[in-house]
């Protein structure tokens, strides 16, 4: 089969290889950059993973750099993993802004170790640039020994930010008892740090926290973060590794002294099938933009069918903002609506043929329950009480175009909009205004896309997307 059309053409993807988390994402120099978790070699075994590189000057066309930060150094050895950028302003030589990235060596040494507690070193590490594009030296500037006592090897994924005081990281970990926690770290200068203390929540909440954010919506701050351990729990879907927030109490800080994680306000990202490890940055117009990975770490479903030579994509830049009940609400970057291209009728009920496999549904004004059917096999549904996000039929088998996939659902009390972007192999559903968001990849086979609509709403529209990723090699 002709496998080309499960490429994306506006949801990042590395030509060919492995892509996990976002990383390093900021905006520099008027250049949006978009890191990513690379192994350019797999599906060759144990392919460590470095930093793959995009480029774009509007969130609409894209261009891939490759793999730009290798793990060629005795501190990173099987692995450079998931780091943050922090924008200096008018910190470069010719009084631009620069750019400093920072993220995790991962190194397991070769022996008979439990890579727990024992045989892994988690170093952190700086490089500075002056444009984003050529990268400095390597330092390390963190090693096991500077963590506190009472954690184990596990500790990644920085997160850096500046205030009056100076500079903050906060890094993901796991304690001697299987908890999961946060280090916070200060430094005066970005350079040499010292450890702050620990956020912790009260009750246990997973064995270890990966990639932790701190995101500022109107003042108030939240902490995003990935619990490992989650299988046990009712919303779960027996899915080990969950992502989501907390927001801080009014007025407080995670560098406030004694600040705690009340997990019971915690509050999944998406609650679709294949999103984690998000990463949030503000841009220069001051937007607070989020992107994950549209994956999930050892999942019980396919990402790679029929022996795709890629796997894996991004998620759209989503704009978050936050909303009077504490939820922050997502949605497609704007830029993206200008890859649309003609706009096709859609029929309310009914179903309509769209030509090719990338489209942007948005339909307003609904009323009552409503049923999006794509390709008679994905079944995106509110019931009054509840989103759902159902493969139907011989969709939902190990050989359909869910891969394994089957249902996913959310509470939802209203919905009177839905927005679901469709591109090649990866489909993201935004409801009520970004209230309630649900990703999931898919592998369809027809050679264009069927809408079917059951409802009632005002308004139905659709449009066939362009490509933000053209390959060199076509254009
Ligand atoms: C999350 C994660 C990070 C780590 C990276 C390695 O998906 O496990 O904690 O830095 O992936 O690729």
């Amino acid at each position: 089969m002709d496998c080309s059309r499960w490429k994306m053409g506006f949801h990042l993807m590395p030509p060919t290889g492995w892509l996990n988390d976002p990383n390093g994402l900021c905006q520099l120099r008027g250049t949006y950059h978009v890191f990513h978790q690379y192994s350019p070699a797999w599906p060759a075994p144990d392919a460590p993973r470095g930093w793959g590189h995009f480029t774009s000057r509007d969130l609409v066309t894209w261009e891939h750099h490759g793999m730009v930060v290798q793990p060629d150094t005795a501190d990173e050895a099987s692995g450079s993993y998931s780091g943050c950028a922090v924008v200096m302003p008018g910190a470069a030589a010719d009084g631009g802004d620069a750019l400093r990235l920072y993220y995790t060596g991962n190194v397991k040494e070769p022996g008979d170790f439990d890579y727990i507690r024992t045989g892994r070193r988690a170093a952190q590490i700086l490089i500075e640039s002056d444009d984003g594009m050529a990268l400095g030296p390597k330092r390390v500037i963190l090693r096991n020994a500077d963590y506190p006592a009472d954690c184990t090897c596990h500790v990644r994924d920085p997160k850096v930010w500046r205030d009056g005081d100076g500079w903050w990281m906060i890094l993901g970990a796991r304690d001697v008892e299987d908890r999961g926690l946060i280090l916070l770290m200060r430094s005066k200068d970005g350079v040499l740090w010292t450890s702050a203390g620990e956020v912790r929540s009260p009750e246990p909440f997973g064995y270890m926290w990966e990639c932790p954010d701190r995101i500022v919506l109107d003042g108030r701050v939240h902490l995003s973060f990935c619990p490992q351990g989650m299988e046990g729990l009712p919303w779960s879907n027996g899915m080990r590794d969950q992502s989501g927030y907390v927001p801080m109490p009014d007025g407080t800080d995670l560098s406030v002294p004694g600040a705690s994680v009340d997990v019971r306000a915690f509050r999944r990202w998406d609650a679709g099938f294949d999103f984690y490890a998000p990463q949030s940055f503000t841009d220069e117009t001051g937007r607070t933009l989020l992107i994950g990975w549209m994956g999930v770490p050892e999942p019980p479903f396919d990402s790679a069918p029929c022996g795709l030579t890629w796997c894996h994509c991004l998620t759209v830049p989503r704009v978050l903002t936050r909303l009077a009940d504490g939820t922050i609400a997502q949605l497609p970057a704007p830029e993206l609506e200008r890859l649309r291209e003609a706009e096709e009728p859609l029929a309310v009920p009914g179903t309509m043929v769209l030509p090719g496999r990338r489209a942007d549904i948005e339909l307003a004004g609904i009323e009552g329950p409503l049923r999006l059917t794509l390709d008679g096999g994905l079944q995106i549904a509110f019931d009054g009480r509840e989103l759902s996000c159902t493969f139907i039929g011989d969709a939902c088998r190990p050989d359909g175009i869910g891969a394994g996939r089957t249902r996913r659902l959310v509470p939802l009390e209203s919905l009177s909009s839905l927005r679901v972007l469709v591109d090649g192999s990866a489909v993201e559903v935004f409801a009520e205004g970004g209230r309630a968001v649900m990703s999931t990849r898919w592998f369809p086979v027809a050679d264009a896309l069927s809408v079917s609509l059951d409802g009632c709403c005002a308004s139905a529209r659709a449009w066939s997307m362009g490509d933000g990723m053209p390959d060199p090699a076509e254009a």
